[in-house]
């Protein structure tokens, strides 16, 4: 009879990192950005990036993806030092970035930015994992004949989340995805990142509807000034109000502890 792997990590084992982000300084030209980020991300994990406008999330991100170059610290991934690695080396451990705002192809079809997206993966390899992509989003997985430009707001960032989806992350992480959208479609967008948890991919979510993202993950970080000022459980009681105390430089002592 085959043996099940154990839902319950055995005791003594931790669980395994997958993304560690120590240390890290990056910025533009002489300004710099993000002063000594450490965060962690763990295989499976739903992490939300949280913060005010103009505190280096996006900055972060990029940093990470290997779009930013590092002027310090150390990125790690899958066991992996990536340090110093570009966005195609990045994409290709496994670490997908949907950068902010939408990019997709408005004269090419929907099914042509998939294939595209796709461009490295051989032909019927591709073919399956566009299948397999597209089945999150009904909404366009019918339309594939359509022009990107033809698509709302929200279908064009379900086709930029399905673009990511192609390369089969182990880490997706995601700028912003509900920004502009209808509420319907935030929910459509982020009920998501839900079903890619399930299939076990790790998401590092940047989300400025910060009750939305948390009850989508398992831990926060907030960062405010290129800093981080809080980590905690996604769980944690009255967070809302505790990133806010974060975010204005109150000390969480302020807060009662959380029990
Ligand atoms: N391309 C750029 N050139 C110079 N400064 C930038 C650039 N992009 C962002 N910044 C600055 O870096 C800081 C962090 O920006 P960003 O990472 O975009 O913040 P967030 O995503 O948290 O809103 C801000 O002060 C912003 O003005
Ligand atoms: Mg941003």
């Amino acid at each position: 009879m085959p043996t099940l792997a154990p839902e319950i990590p055995i005791p003594g084992t931790s669980p395994q990192v997958l993304l560690d982000v120590q240390s890290v300084e990056a910025g533009y030209g002489k300004i710099g950005v993000l002063h000594g980020v450490s965060i962690t991300v763990y295989a499976g994990e739903v992490v939300s990036l949280l913060g005010p406008n103009g505190a280096g999330k996006t900055t972060l991100l990029r940093a990470i993806s290997g779009l930013l170059p590092l002027t310090g610290g150390r990125l790690r991934f899958d066991a992996r030092d990536i340090t110093g690695s570009g966005p195609r080396e990045t994409a290709r451990a496994g670490l997908v970035h949907v950068i902010e705002g939408h990019r997709v192809f408005t004269q090419q079809t929907i099914a042509d930015n998939m294939l595209l997206a796709g461009y490295d993966v051989p032909r019927r390899e591709r073919a399956l994992r566009i299948e397999q992509a597209l089945a999150y989003f009904p909404e366009i997985a019918s339309r594939l004949q359509v022009l990107g430009g033809a698509l709302s707001g929200g279908q064009q960032q379900m086709l930029v989340v399905a673009q990511g989806l192609v390369r089969r992350p182990r880490l997706l992480m995601l700028d912003e995805p509900s920004a502009g959208l209808a509420p319907v479609l935030v929910d459509r967008v982020l009920d998501v990142i839900g079903e890619l948890k399930q299939q076990g991919t790790a998401i590092l979510l940047v989300e400025q509807l910060v009750e939305k993202a948390i009850s989508r993950s398992d831990r926060v970080y907030a960062i405010t000034r290129g800093r981080i000022v809080l980590e905690a459980a996604a769980a944690t009681p009255d967070l809302p109000r505790r990133l806010e105390h974060a975010y204005f430089g109150h000390t969480d002592a302020a807060i009662p502890p959380a029990v």
